[in-house]
This record gives C-alpha cells, structure tokens and sequence, in this order.
C-alpha cells in the first residue's frame, strides 16, 4: 500500500526512512541534532548508493536509509527512477520516504513529479511472480510518501501504471502450457469486462470464413486453436482509431526450423500481446480522450504432421500470398493479418509490439527497443511519450532495397524471410507491406527488452512489461 502522509517530518516517523539526498547537499542539520552525532561521514551520496545508519534510539524510528543522488546538475528523471528503486528494493516492511529531498531546480523536477516516480518505482521494484502452485507471498511492505503538498493524485495515477504493467510481466512469467492462445483471450475478456470494454475472440472456424490464412497457416500444427482478439475503447466520439497490434505467440519452437535451444525463453514471445493489453488497461482506467482498438493475434508455433512447412504458400487476410522461407519467422505472419484486420476495421494509425527478431537483441541488446516507423511526426510523437515514461527506444531503417529482397519469390507475392543481415530490418519491411496507403505506422521490435536475463531495481529476471507505460502515455 502507498500512502502519503502531509507535513510530517520524517523526525516524527514511526516507521524506517528512506532519505535521498544529492552530493553537494547536508544532511538537515536539525535531524543530525536529535542523532547525537554527524553521521555525514558515513553517508555515500554518490549516485545509487546506499547507507544505512541506526538512529539508536534517538528516533521512533530504527533506521534511516540515505540513497545518493550524485551530483545535482546529472540528475535525469530516468536516474531518479532507478536510485529510488535501489532503495525500496531493499527496504524490509513500511518505509516513510523524504520526497522533498529530492526536489531538483536544476533540472526542473518539483515535488509532485518526485512523488510520481517514487510511487511507481516503488510499485515495480516489489514486484515478483508468484511460483506456480503457491500462494502469493503475503507481506507487511509499503510506502509512506511524505510530501507538503498533496500528491494523492500522482500516486494514484502511478498506481494505475504500474499495476498494468504488473499485469503484463504476470501474463509473460506464466509459462506457456498455463498460457495458451484461449488463456490469453480469456483473460483478454476478463479485462474488458472489468473495465466496460467491447470485445470480441476469433477462433478458428471464423479466422477461416474471414481469410486470415497467414494466422492460421502458423496455427496449423498446434492442438490449440488460434485467436483473435480485440478490445476497443471508445473515449472520444469522433477521431479516428488507433490500433495496438500485439504478437500473442505463446510458444515459439521455431516449427519445423527448430530452435536449437528447445525453445528455452519462447514462452515470452506472447509479451507484445500482454503489453499492448496492459496499455489498454491504462487508457481506459484513465478514461483517456482517444479511440484504441487493441489486437492480439495468438497461437503456438509448434510442429505435427499437420504444421505448415518451408516453401508452404500462404494466403494472407490482405490478399498478399507469402512464400514460407523460414518457420522461425512466424511472428510477422501472424502480425500482418491483424494489422490488415486493423485496418479492415477503420485503424488510421497502428502500433505494432512484438518480440520479431533475434537481431534486435543482437543490436541494441536488453537496453533499447527497436523502432520503426512510415511517418516522421508520429515517430516524433512516440519518442517524445517514451522519453516522458523513460522507457529507451531507437530507431532503425526500412528501405527499398529491403523491400526488394522480400518480394524475391517464384511462387507468391513476398517471402517471409531472408538469410543474412539486416534481420530486424527486413522483419520491420514485411509488416509494412500490409499498412496500406494514408495509415500511419510504428513496430516496436522487443525481442530484446520484453524479458530480463537479470534483476533489476525496477524488475526482476523475466517480463519487463516494456512499453505498456510509453503506448499509454501517447493518449494522455
Ligand atoms: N520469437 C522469435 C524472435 C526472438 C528471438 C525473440 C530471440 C526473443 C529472443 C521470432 O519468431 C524468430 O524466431 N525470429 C527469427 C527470424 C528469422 C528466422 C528471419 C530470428 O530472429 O532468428
Ligand atoms: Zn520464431
Ligand atoms: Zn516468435
């Protein structure tokens, strides 16, 4: 639970205090006072570190906790972020936190931006996947904002951040026999209804009647049948919709091109999916002014005596037939029948998120997210979202000598992969054969931030829930 308490020095916490404090600022002289002696010497103020100094009885409180800030010209909103997050990652129950310490002139970040991030860097670093079979871990945590104005409001719309993405990293984490295509729709379902949403699930027979042959071709060798699915929020009357257009591939073996891993990680290739859900979550819990329509194309890429194979042509929605060059590059077949489904259905501008290509990993690592658009303005406009959620992106090239590649077949209108360089590129200029004329596009290749290898101060090892926050933000 967050809270915030008024006008409370932090001298009068009954509960341990968090204090971040910046390298050319002193330890309030009056907190020292009642201490009994300067603990300035024994406090790192250098950017993330922590120390811990016991007030030994001086204070109704056991600890204080000082969190460095390093030098106050550096400070980002991105650093504030994470150095509240090193902190409240390690604190052990309730803890009261300064925000007014933190208050930046410099770079411009008052008291009520300071409260925001601690409020949602403190929702994110707590978050953990509860183990299969247990019961969630029941404990007594939670932050107490101390703040002279009334921040009740930014911690709210934190908390309402936060829990999607929350949300989202439970969907990714959840492994794939516990998380197939009708689980993901299911719970699709569930948050529509929660929230007043339209919905509708497509599942085989109609995806059939409908055309979406490239959605079913990499269906063909699940037991599962595949879904459509799509929620749309209706908060403004008469501006066009956007379509969030998410990769719901709850398995990725690779089909017949086998992953030589076994497939280890591929329960994370639904992660698109779960994060645009979670942005709709957002938007419509803040009764946004904006029309969304959220998609998620979903199945498994398994193999069978029925799965589809190297040189198979599939039909798309669009009318485009696709030579299969490669099964491993599924992602695109099943993204561009839902972007084509999108644009069937009025989309003037669509977002797609997908975990597409290994290459994107390769490039920009876990750091960065791939970004690709056909329009500078609505490029610019994501960036400046992504930049207020400091969530990192970049952007990489289409090209016509891309383009060009893909369209090299005997047999059908495109290819759905080629061998050599460029990966994420080429994945990126597949899709955009399937965004018609005068609809504006941006994908968002996550392949190498939709999961962590590691913990983090503001997640753990696994789903990231990356870019729910930025797709969000872009309607505020
Ligand atoms: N789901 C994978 C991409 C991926 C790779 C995600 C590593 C996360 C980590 C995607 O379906 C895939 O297999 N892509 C291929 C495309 C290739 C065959 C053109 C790849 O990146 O190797
Ligand atoms: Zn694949
Ligand atoms: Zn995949």
């Amino acid at each position: 639970m967050i809270t915030q308490s008024i006008e409370t020095s932090i001298r009068e916490s009954k509960i341990n205090v968090i204090y971040p404090i910046y390298e050319d600022a002193d330890i309030c002289p009056k907190y020292i006072e009642q201490l009994g002696h300067d603990v300035s010497p024994y406090v790192d103020k250098g950017y993330g570190k922590l120390s811990v100094i016991n007030t030994l009885g001086r204070y109704a409180h056991r600890t204080i906790t000082f969190v460095g800030l390093g030098k106050e010209e550096d400070i980002t909103s991105a650093k504030l972020r994470e150095a509240f997050a090193i902190a409240f990652k390690q604190a052990k129950g309730r803890v009261a936190f300064d925000s007014k310490r933190a208050v930046s002139e410099k770079a411009n970040i008052g008291l009520s931006a300071i409260a925001y991030f601690a409020a949602e860097s403190y929702a994110l670093s707590q978050y953990q996947f509860t183990k299969i079979g247990h019961e969630p871990e029941v404990n007594d945590n939670g932050l107490e904002i101390i703040a002279l104005e009334d921040v009740s409001k930014e911690i709210e719309k934190a908390l309402v951040y936060a829990n999607a993405v929350i949300h989202a990293r439970d969907l990714g984490n959840t492994p794939s026999n516990l998380m197939e295509p009708q689980d993901l729709a299911q719970y699709a379902v569930h948050l529509a209804e929660e929230n007043g949403l339209a919905y509708k699930v497509l599942s085989n027979p109609e995806l059939k009647e409908l055309g979406a042959g490239a959605l079913l071709g990499v269906n063909q060798g699940s037991v599962n049948e595949a879904k459509l699915i799509v929620v749309t929020y209706n908060g403004d009357n008469d501006t066009p919709y956007t379509a969030l257009v998410g990769k719901g591939l709850t398995f990725d073996s690779g089909g017949y091109n086998l992953k030589s891993t076994g497939g280890k990680l591929m329960k994370y290739d639904m992660c698109g999916g779960a994060n645009v859900l979670a942005a709709m979550e957002i938007i419509a819990k803040r009764k946004l002014k904006a029309n969304v329509m959220c998609i998620v194309p979903s199945t498994e890429n398994l193999i069978s005596g029925e799965a589809y194979k190297a040189d198979d042509v599939l039909t798309s929605l669009s009318g485009k037939t696709i030579e299969i060059t490669n099964t491993d590059a599924e992602g695109r077949l099943i993204l561009c029948d839902a972007i084509t489904y999108a644009i069937q259905l009025g989309a003037k501008r669509v977002i797609d998120v997908a975990t597409l290509t290994g290459a994107v990993a390769t490039a920009l690592a876990g750091e960065y997210t791939g970004v690709f658009s056909n329009n500078d303005a609505f490029y610019e406009q994501f960036m400046k979202a992504a930049k207020l959620q400091d969530e990192k992106a970049w952007r990489l090239p289409t090209d016509e000598a891309f383009v060009k590649l893909l369209k090299d077949s005997k047999v059908a209108d495109l290819v759905n992969s080629v061998a050599g360089s460029a990966g994420a590129s080429i994945g990126a200029c597949f899709l955009e054969q399937f965004v018609e004329d005068g609809v504006e596009w941006i994908h968002l290749d996550i392949a190498g931030t939709a999961d962590a290898r590691h913990d983090q101060p503001r997640h753990p090892k696994g789903a990231t829930g990356v870019m729910a926050r930025t797709l969000a933000q872009l309607f505020e």
